[in-house]
């Protein structure tokens, strides 16, 4: 996960200590995308993964903190996937939350286009202006996507 994040050319990177947390304390949701990689001791390499955490106080709602995929295995569909995998094992989460910059053209189309085949409504309301950050960060407003089911 830090690695794709790292290279994905986009995402804050978190440290290293932060992935294993996810990892460790919030597999449920989270997941990797893999491919097979005979180069590789496990025989598999990760592509590409999803972190997030149910808020504390509404567990029904799954904020969605990072979403990357490695370039060269991008446009397959691996970021919608990993996103039903996480709703489809969850059956009694209703809404998915997460922030996107307003020029991020690439995560804003794959929540819109999820939302659409999922069959749940999209919206967006402020959540974190470029004031709330100590460092220099855009704007990241929260898209809010509600009416999700398992399937
Ligand atoms: C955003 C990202 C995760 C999408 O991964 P992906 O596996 O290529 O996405 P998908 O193939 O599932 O595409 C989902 C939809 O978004 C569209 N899309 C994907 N990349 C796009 C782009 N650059 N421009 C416009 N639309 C794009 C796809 O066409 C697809 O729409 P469709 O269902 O109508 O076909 C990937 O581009 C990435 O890792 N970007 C860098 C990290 C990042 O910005 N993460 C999000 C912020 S947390």
């Amino acid at each position: 996960m830090w690695r794709v994040a790292r290279d994905s050319g986009e995402l804050d990177l978190n440290s290293s200590y932060a992935y294993l947390v996810l990892a460790e304390h919030f597999a449920e949701t989270c997941r990797v995308a893999v491919v097979p990689d005979g180069a590789s001791p496990t025989g598999e390499r990760v592509v590409g993964f999803v972190s997030g955490y149910r808020l504390p106080d509404d567990v029904a709602h799954l904020f969605v903190w990072q979403v990357a995929v490695d370039e060269e295995a991008r446009g397959n569909g691996i970021a919608g996937r990993l996103l039903d995998a996480l709703v489809d094992d969850a059956p009694d989460l209703t809404t998915v939350k997460t922030t996107v910059a307003e020029d991020n053209v690439a995560s804003r189309t794959l929540f819109v286009r999820w939302a659409a085949r999922r069959g749940a409504t999209i919206g967006t309301t402020p959540l974190f202006t470029a004031d709330h950050f100590p460092d220099a960060h855009v704007d990241e407003p929260m898209l809010v996507i509600d009416g999700v089911h398992a399937r």
